[in-house]
């Protein structure tokens, strides 16, 4: 363990599992009280006490993001954890939607990736980062993605609710950067969590890209830890591609 992060505490939604997981532990390896958020409690359970095993500090809040009176709660459990400081959110939580044509999406489907992946961080952030503010110093990231860069066929929806993170990003940036709170986006390509086991769809895809192979979860979390550092201490409303290249040569590829 090294101690970057002592003294601070990090709520990582989404930590119940994938990419989540891997930026828990990288936190809570820096000295960090991380706050394990998700809906499956005994994931949840599992991941604080793995992290607590490994030498560090962890509470778990369960919390499902798909309504605003549940978001309120978590940025209230959340406060009351870092005792009324909490210094790093990382809003990593999403739903991730399978590729579907436009026309087929149900109102339901909307209404979840809508909800989970654009409303629930802007309320989070509403709640908690002026606590930062006033503070005068805090770290904020978000998850974007590929996929809010670019067009792609089958992924209206939830490309659409990456772009929304890109632009929140940006926004918050102007509206807190000011008082001393950093707000970045980290943007993904294609990472091997559990849910993207390897397969040939993402085979094809980073045989194009400079690096000729995925990220793995802890490549994502190791740049989402130096963006809460005080290395990126003058890094406001950046958006940070970890994906191999891919996005730097698209044009190329679609040419
Ligand atoms: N994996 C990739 O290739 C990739 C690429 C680009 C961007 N990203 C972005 O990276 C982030 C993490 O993705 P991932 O691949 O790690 O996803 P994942 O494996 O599906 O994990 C998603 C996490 O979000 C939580 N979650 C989902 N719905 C929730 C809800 N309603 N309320 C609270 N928590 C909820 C899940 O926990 P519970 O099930 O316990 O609720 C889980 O911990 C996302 O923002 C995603 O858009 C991923």
């Amino acid at each position: 363990m090294t101690s970057r992060l002592e003294g601070r505490t990090a709520l990582v939604t989404g930590s119940t599992g994938g990419i989540g997981v891997a930026i828990a532990r990288v936190l809570a390896a820096e000295g960090a009280h991380v706050l394990v958020s998700g809906r499956d409690t005994a994931r949840g359970e599992k991941v604080a006490a793995g992290l607590a095993e490994a030498g560090g500090r962890a509470t778990f809040l369960r919390a499902d993001l798909t309504t605003g009176a549940a978001v309120r709660e978590l940025a209230g459990a959340a406060e009351h954890a870092a005792d009324g400081a909490l210094d790093i959110l990382v809003n990593n939580a999403a739903l991730l939607s399978a590729p579907k044509p436009t026309g087929e999406l149900s109102d339901e489907e909307i209404d979840a990736l809508l909800a989970v992946n654009i409303k629930a961080p802007m309320l989070l952030t509403g709640l908690l980062a002026p606590g930062m503010a006033a503070r005068g110093s805090g770290a904020i990231v978000n998850l974007g993605s590929i996929n809010g860069l670019d067009g792609m066929a089958g992924s209206a929806l939830y490309s659409t609710t990456k772009a929304a993170v890109h632009s929140l990003t940006k926004s918050w940036a102007a509206e807190y950067g000011p008082a001393g709170v950093r707000v970045n986006t980290i943007a993904p390509g294609p990472t091997l969590t559990e849910r993207f086991a390897d397969s040939a769809p993402i085979r094809e895809l980073v045989a194009t890209v400079p690096s000729r192979r995925a990220s793995a979860p802890e490549e994502i979390a190791g740049a989402v830890l130096f963006l809460v550092s005080d290395d990126a201490l003058n890094i406001h409303g950046t958006t940070l591609s970890v994906d191999g290249g891919y996005s730097a040569v698209r044009s190329v590829r679609t040419a």
